[in-house]
């Protein structure tokens, strides 16, 4: 039996690392994808996974689960993928990823979806709820304590404003001539590191960071309404002030910084880093128009800048090899 599953990257437009503490925030699928193509090995009741972008092969038997390797998370959804559906069988999974890793774009939650998807389709209809929590317990591992966002959007694509605990609502976006722009600082980072660092200022200045949170729980809604009506400018200027409060919680860097004053002055509606932080990517909201200027201006300081188009399309059954053909419910 053989399937083939794929699973979007993000962007978090506004409310990252504020939505550790249950605060909301803003997140969109992007196109580029995360793929992942399991098949069972009868005779065996190993998990063989292989990166093709990490080059990086890792065998998981019974007698030996190396819990250091990079692909354990992956490992961790597959397997309780694999309990979903009562198969005894071995696994033989190859990963292919567009996306970047460590970078902020979701790579690792991609992963871990398309994986349990890709599991799940062998045997049963695929339930996006369950593959949305088994990446879950993945990202645990990968991050430490994270909010669900990124493998939330992962599952169910398109653009939500998310709440810890709480779970999503789907926003109805009206962007007409305006396009996101990222361009990568090129340092990874980690982001279980990030989120420890900013709960331990937080620990250590509750008082003073409160006020902070409150303000970016108002701001992710004002954004989710602007969104909804088609305000790019308020939407653009409320990405600003979001950076700032990202800055004043000790994430931003001077690589970073660089990136999101290049993008304002040449023309971005609104600038900010995205993600964790530390590293890794800005996310610029640009009027079609200026998009030239812009990546023009961003490239003189990122050796990678992209144009994120939003998908709809969250996880999705791509291949499927056996008796029925079953889609996502
Ligand atoms: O590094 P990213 O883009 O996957 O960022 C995760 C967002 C954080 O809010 C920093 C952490 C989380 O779990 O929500």
């Amino acid at each position: 039996m053989k399937s083939i599953a794929s699973a979007p990257g993000k962007v978090i437009l506004v409310g990252e690392h504020f939505v550790v503490e249950g605060k909301p925030a803003i997140a969109m699928a992007v196109n580029l994808r995360a793929r992942v193509s399991v098949e069972t090995i009868d005779n065996s009741s190993d998990i063989i996974i292989r990166s093709k972008e990490l080059k990086i092969e890792e065998t998981f038997s019974s007698k030996h689960i190396n819990e250091k390797s990079p692909l354990y998370p992956v490992y961790v959804a597959a397997s309780l993928a694999r309990q979903h559906i009562s198969l005894e069988k071995g696994l033989d999974i190859i990963i292919t990823s567009e996306l970047p890793p460590a970078a902020g774009m979701g790579s690792s939650a991609a992963v871990a979806v398309a994986t349990a998807a890709a599991v799940i389709a062998l045997r049963k209809k695929v339930d996006r709820n369950i593959v949305s929590k088994i990446a879950y317990e993945a990202e645990k591992i990968v991050h430490g304590k994270p909010s669900g966002i990124d493998n939330t959007i992962s599952t169910y694509g398109g653009a939500i404003l998310y709440i810890k605990e709480k779970g999503f609502t789907r926003i109805n976006l009206n962007l007409k001539n305006v396009a996101l722009v990222l361009a990568d600082t090129g340092m990874p980072r980690s982001t279980g590191k990030m989120v420890a660092r900013v709960r331990k200022l937080k620990a250590r200045y509750s008082s003073v960071l409160d006020p902070i949170y409150k303000s970016a729980e108002i701001l992710a809604y004002e954004v989710a309404k602007a969104l909804e009506m088609g305000d790019v400018k308020t939407v653009g200027e409320l990405m600003n002030i979001n950076h700032g409060l990202l800055s004043a919680i000790g994430v931003s860097t001077i690589e970073l910084e660089h990136l999101v004053y290049a993008a304002r002055n040449a023309g971005a509606l609104g600038a900010k880093l995205t993600g964790a932080g530390g590293g890794g990517l800005i996310v610029a909201l640009c009027y079609k128009k200026d998009l030239l200027n812009i990546e023009n201006a961003l490239s003189g300081y990122s050796k990678k800048v992209y144009i994120a188009n939003i998908s709809r399309r969250g996880v999705i059954i791509e291949h499927k090899h056996m008796h029925s053909m079953n889609g996502v419910e």
